[in-house]
């Protein structure tokens, strides 16, 4: 290479290192290789070398082209590089600042029920356990003592699945929507030994449809079994469930005798209320609010989920959601909790960051 040739490159190695930012390698860029750049003066002066030069000269000119070039795609990728580590330096999150409350996103009133009954059964030492919406006939039915003819069945207004689903239940079974969240009983006990102390909130399905009945809506089931299990813990445990949900510490709670095929014996559960000017108020009150179904677990259903009737015993309990947010919130219809009427879940939803904790209130 001419010693112009060296020069213009040492030139320009220069003034790349020196280019602190995309402007000035662009600058770079114009001053050799632009327009009237000094690499470009040089290709359009090959006219004028002697012919029998022409050819090498102008060779070392298209070789120090690229050089030139690829000398400028390097200091791009430096300075890129660069950018990048001053921009994530600059735009560093500080996690430790308090979020900003979003009045966008709201909690559903039924996903801060479930919240809340998680947090007061947490505190009586309840876990939560989950099963399937899709759910075998012998769980959601055979297992929980409702036998195959049993009135409860059509009663439940059930939605069967076809029978022949592709990888579905051996023959003599059939999948459901499940009717209630019972089934769960028999899972948590089939699942692991005693004693067992679980809640299962979760969706069910009936083919019923109007102000009071959703297709789809939730309930909640309980379930305790240990050695010593009487009703005297099943009426300890709802009572003071109902008073921290209600947040009414006197609320009058009265157990009415009542049949469960899966509970044996059962009963009906009502809470005190009282109604002024057509308002319903939760609390001491001339009237009764029907609120859930209980009792200690029938014994064949402890067999059912493998657990011996004679050396355990248990309660078990169960309720719909929407009934019991309905009655805490005053709302007389369901069929808004599923209709996502945006104006209806900005009245009645929940600040997302304000959690349901026994210790800010529940209620
Ligand atoms: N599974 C019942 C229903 O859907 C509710 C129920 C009643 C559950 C009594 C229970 C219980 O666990 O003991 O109507």
């Amino acid at each position: 290479m001419t010693d112009d040739l060296n020069r213009l490159r040492q030139d320009t190695e220069q003034a790349l290192a020196a280019a602190a930012d995309m402007a000035g390698l662009e600058a770079v860029r114009v001053a050799v290789l632009g327009r009237n750049g000094r690499l470009t003066a040089l290709l359009k002066g090959l006219g004028a070398v002697p012919a029998e030069q022409r050819k090498e000269r102008g060779g070392a000119l298209n070789l120090l082209k690229d050089e030139v070039a690829a000398l400028i795609e390097a200091r791009k990728a430096v300075l890129e590089s660069h950018a990048l580590d001053a921009r994530l330096k600059a735009e560093r999150v500080d996690v430790t600042l308090p979020a900003r409350p979003s009045p966008e996103g709201l909690i559903h009133p039924i996903s801060r029920t479930i919240e809340e009954l998680v947090q007061i059964f947490g505190a009586q030492g309840f876990s939560v356990a989950e099963g399937p919406d899709i759910e075998d006939d012998w769980k959601n039915f055979t297992a929980l003592n409702i036998p195959e003819d049993h009135p409860a069945r059509q009663e439940h207004d059930t939605f069967y699945l076809p029978r022949r689903l592709p990888g579905g239940p051996q023959q003599g079974t059939r999948m459901v929507l499940r009717t209630h969240t019972s089934p769960v009983q028999i899972r948590a006990m089939l699942g692991s030994k005693p004693p067992l102390r679980v809640i299962c909130p979760g969706r069910t399905y009936r083919s019923d449809h109007d102000a009071t009945h959703s297709p789809m809506f939730h309930q909640v089931e309980g379930l305790v079994i240990d050695r010593d299990i009487t009703m005297a813990h099943l009426k300890g445990c709802l009572v003071d469930f109902l008073r921290a949900y209600f947040g009414v510490e006197d609320l009058p709670v009265r157990f009415r005798p009542s049949f469960f095929p899966f509970t044996e014996p059962s009963a009906e559960v009502d809470i005190g209320c009282s109604r002024k000017d057509g308002q319903l108020v939760i609390g001491a009150g001339q009237d009764w609010l029907e609120i859930l179904g209980c009792g200690m677990v029938h014994p064949r259903v402890l067999a059912a989920g493998g657990i011996d009737p004679n050396e355990w015993q248990g309660f078990a309990f169960g309720m719909g959601l929407e009934r019991i947010t309905m009655l805490k919130y005053g709302l007389p219809d369901l069929r808004p909790f599923f209709e996502s009427d945006i104006r209806w879940l900005r009245h009645y939803g929940f600040a997302a960051l304000d959690a349901a904790s026994l210790a800010t209130g529940i209620a």
